[in-house]
């Protein structure tokens, strides 16, 4: 244990005995105050943080239990040993109530005080290595929360029905659950969100790509596998579904697993019981399964690359995500929510949005989906120098069927660009007749269709 200096504080109004007591700490290496009256004791609390304070009980003035309730309320950290006289044994009973870590009665010896004063360093010593790992602790979970995204965010009809059904799968630990949507609709979040909604947050959120892992350590992958099962099994190791134990399973692009691992992954689902490879123990085990795909499971069914008998097992319950174009609504929240984030995140200050910039986005086909949005976004920002995040900002390609209508525009350049949109629109895209109506070159108006970014497109697309 390493030692550390303690500061003690003798609060005692016989002033003989306080100074004694002073010198038998300080050479036991203590850094020693005195204090002889309730009023010289605050102040000198005031002064200086303490460790330890002893306290005498019998004080003029002011009651030693009164003094020892405020000391704990306004320095919880410090502790105190309280001296008691004879027949004062109700009042140390109430003092070690009140939250004293020891008493003394006088006269004493030195070696008792001695040892109280070593018992309360070996306990402020752990207690305070105990803080620092809870603080460890909790600063290790404050960034795995970070890490872990679960703003779900979106107000269209089918995301709030995707939280519902969330909250419901939450609630029921044992049902499987599969999520579908195309690729950037938010899957994972989703996963996430039931997992650490659920009784089962604390135990693992074992997330498993399964395109990723190479086949043929798929199996040990998954069931883990005993020492010398195989060349390079070097070590006993516990695969996904031991690791998942307790928790959650999730399963990424489930249609990616092959064939005959879904049949080995339906009897663990069943059977709640594994054996690592090359191991012959049963090893039980529980956890919920929830998969992941942006395939239509029911093609992959047909075509035998899926398992009907296994997708009865996953889909108890399905959630499925609509494309960010199905619903428009969306946009403009999860755009808000994304430069803000992003503002935060970059350190810059919170740009207005344009609301052409909106409605441009609800025209826009996102093939990437959220994570597309999200990624323009982080782009925009990056970039961006202006009060004002507006369409120049952002590169936008293919639209859908619908005009992009154009809007009352707030700043120079951005009625610039919109003169640009509308004549080109009103032309049908033929730059020659577009530079026409706006009264300049075919060359300066392709100049600024670079800058703004705007790229030909037929009306059809
Ligand atoms: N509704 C939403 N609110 C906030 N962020 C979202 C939302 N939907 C998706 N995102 C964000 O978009 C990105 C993609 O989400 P996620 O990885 O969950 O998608 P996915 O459906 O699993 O995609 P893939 O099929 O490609 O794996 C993430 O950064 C996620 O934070
Ligand atoms: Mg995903």
């Amino acid at each position: 244990m390493s030692k550390m200096k303690l500061r003690v504080l003798i609060l005692d109004d016989e002033t003989d005995f306080a100074d004694e007591l002073k010198e038998f700490l300080q050479v036991r290496d203590f850094e020693v105050y005195t204090a002889n009256t309730p009023g010289e004791g605050f102040e000198s609390l005031r002064r200086r943080p303490y460790d330890l304070m002893i306290l005498d009980i019998r004080l003029p003035g002011m009651s030693g239990l009164e003094i020892l309730k405020q000391v704990r309320k306004l320095y919880p950290s410090m502790e105190v040993i309280i001296i008691s006289g004879h027949g004062d044994m109700d009042t140390v009973i109430q003092a070690m109530r009140d939250g004293a870590i020891d008493y003394l009665r006088k006269p004493f010896r030195h070696i008792d005080i001695q040892l109280s004063i070593e018992r309360t360093e070996k306990y402020l010593h752990l207690y305070r290595q105990f803080r620092e790992i809870q603080d460890q602790h909790s600063l290790i979970s404050t960034e795995l929360e970070r890490l872990i995204d679960r703003n779900f965010i979106g107000e269209s009809r089918s995301i709030r029905q995707v939280l519902e059904l969330a909250n419901t799968a939450a609630k029921y630990a044992n049902t499987n659950v599969l999520i579908t949507g195309e690729s950037g609709t938010g899957k994972e979040i989703v996963a996430r969100i039931i997992h650490f909604a659920s009784e089962q947050h604390n135990h693992p959120f074992c997330a498993v790509n399964s395109s990723a892992v190479t086949d043929s350590l798929l199996e040990s992958e998954f069931f883990g596998h005993v020492k010398g099962s195989f060349t390079g099994a070097v070590n006993d190791k516990k695969g996904y579904f031991e690791i998942a134990n307790g928790g959650t399973l999730f399963l990424d692009e489930i249609a990616d697993m092959p064939f005959p691992l879904q049949a080995k992954l339906l009897r663990a689902i069943e059977e709640k019981k594994i054996k690592r490879v090359g191991g012959t123990d049963e090893i039980t085990v529980d956890f919920r399964i929830i998969a992941a795909t942006n395939h239509h499971v029911e093609t992959l069914i047909e075509s035998r690359q899926f398992r009907l008998d296994l997708f009865h097992r996953l889909n108890t319950l399905t959630i499925n995500i609509p494309p960010l174009r199905e619903r428009p609504e969306d946009i403009e929240p999860l755009l808000k929510y994304f430069v803000n984030y992003f503002s935060v995140r970059l350190n810059k200050s919170m740009p207005k949005i344009n609301a052409q910039l909106v409605e441009s986005l609800k025209d826009y086909d996102f093939p990437g989906n959220v994570r597309e949005l999200r990624n323009m976004v982080e782009r925009a920002m990056i970039f961006c120098n202006t009060q004002t995040l507006s369409t120049i900002d952002f590169k936008l390609g293919d639209k859908k069927g619908g005009k992009t209508s154009i809007n009352v525009a707030l700043n120079l350049e951005e009625q610039e660009q919109n003169l640009i949109l509308q004549a080109l629109n009103e032309c049908g895209y033929n730059q020659v007749m577009a530079a026409k109506m706006l009264g300049i070159s075919r060359d300066s108006l392709i100049r600024r269709m670079k800058k703004f970014n705007i790229k030909i497109m037929k009306e059809s697309d």
